[in-house]
């Protein structure tokens, strides 16, 4: 079928895509009334559902007060949900840079970067993805990265971290290039959508070794691991570090809004004490956003939602295990809610799993999980029941 618009990263001509007219909770509703159970919180965003009540209140409530404002507008809301933010990530006293998406938060990192330390080069992984727009697609590991407009003269992949556990061929990368023009290291703190590899805690203390001693900024790319999705608040509280600059959107308003945030450290906000920041973005911090933020962070820190999602992972967790069993898998790797099944075989055609009431993430031999943290452990039980049957043909 034709549409007036485009549908993102596919031939147009054979672009998938599923027809809806509403959507509950959980699940997409189809002309035909079917429901469609999301298993990956659509693209890793929907993380307290399709229609979450307090979000859409709060969002609600905002677009009654104040529904636009100018970047320059100071309101309780902008300080206190930010002073919470930075609260809850536990990096100490830094600054927030507000977005309306991942890529731009990466894009304004990149920014701020090569500005403070004066230098171009990023290193990144090649089992990465960062975003859309040019820089980000530059540091970008996948296919992504052959976009030819790629500005990529300014950057340099590192190894993956199991081929290089003590960062001693990433060293001589480092080296062999310079540190003089290194500006920063950028890293998806679990690969999300390429694969949920889970770095070790050795790695990730000799990339900051390493970082440290060559005078070089770690970035971490929290757009899919913040808010929870791997069972900690933010995914650099499993190993202990501290990044420089982190990059946020997706979870911060659960997909209700697009909103987006680079988080950067003292030394990089005084900096711009006496330094202009040369960013800026007409919706920057805009209020429906931040009501949407203030919500998401008022629903994770209630004892309601931390109980739930510890119950849900251990759940899920255990109900993965079953999978490994299966004669067409290959590999299942995950950390909270987010899971890879690696196949042996193509997975079923995207399609298949629509009509099968599933929607989750299909690659090429795998498949990616990332349930709703507030899902119900019933519905969950019952989507990775129709998953497995789904995955045990011959
Ligand atoms: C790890 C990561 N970083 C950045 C982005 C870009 O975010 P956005 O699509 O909101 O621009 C994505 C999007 O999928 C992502 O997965």
């Amino acid at each position: 079928m034709s549409f007036p618009f485009f549908m993102t990263w596919s031939k147009q001509k054979n672009a998938s895509s599923f027809n809806i007219t509403s959507n509950e909770t959980y699940c997409f509703r189809t002309p035909e009334g079917k429901e469609i159970l999301d298993m990956s919180s659509t693209s890793y965003q929907a993380s307290f559902g399709l229609k979450n009540s307090e979000i859409c209140q709060a969002i609600s409530n905002q677009l009654k007060e104040m529904p636009v404002t100018s970047p320059k507008a100071i309101w309780p809301n902008k300080i206190n949900t930010t002073k919470k933010l930075l609260i809850e990530m536990n990096l100490g006293e830094g600054k927030i840079f507000y977005t309306n998406s991942g890529s731009e938060a990466i894009e304004n990192a990149l920014k701020i970067a090569r500005l403070v330390k004066k230098k171009n080069i990023v290193l990144s992984r090649r089992k990465s993805y960062h975003g859309a727009t040019l820089g980000a697609v530059s540091i970008t590991g996948d296919w992504r990265h052959d976009d030819p407009s790629t500005v990529d003269q300014w950057s340099a992949f590192i190894p993956e971290p199991d081929d290089d556990p003590n960062c001693e061929a990433t060293e001589k990368i480092i080296l062999d290039i310079g540190a003089e023009k290194i500006a920063a290291i950028c890293l998806e703190t679990i690969t999300g959508n390429n694969g949920v590899i889970i770095p070790s805690k050795g790695w990730y203390n000799a990339i900051r070794a390493l970082c440290i001693k060559h005078n070089i900024f770690l970035i971490l790319d929290e757009v899919i691991c913040g808010f929870y999705r791997t069972g900690k608040a933010f995914g650099y509280q499993h190993y202990n570090i501290k990044p420089d600059l982190v990059c946020l959107a997706k979870g911060m308003t659960g997909g209700h809004f697009p909103l987006g945030a680079v988080f950067v450290n003292k030394d990089i906000s005084n900096y711009f004490e006496e330094n202009v920041l040369p960013c800026g973005l007409t919706n920057y911090a805009h209020p429906i956003g931040l009501a949407a933020l203030q919500a998401v962070l008022e629903l994770t820190e209630s004892g309601d939602f931390q109980r739930h999602q510890a119950r849900l992972n251990e759940f899920f967790n255990t109900e993965l295990d079953s999978f490994r069993s299966l004669p067409n898998v290959k590999d299942v790797r995950a950390k909270g809610l987010l899971a890879a099944i690696d196949l042996n075989v193509a997975p079923p055609a995207w399609e298949a799993w629509i009509d099968a009431g599933i929607y989750l993430i299909r690659q090429e031999n795998r498949i990616i999980l990332a349930p709703p943290l507030v899902m119900p452990t019933d519905l969950l039980k019952k989507g990775l029941d129709t998953i497995k049957g789904m995955l045990s043909y011959e």
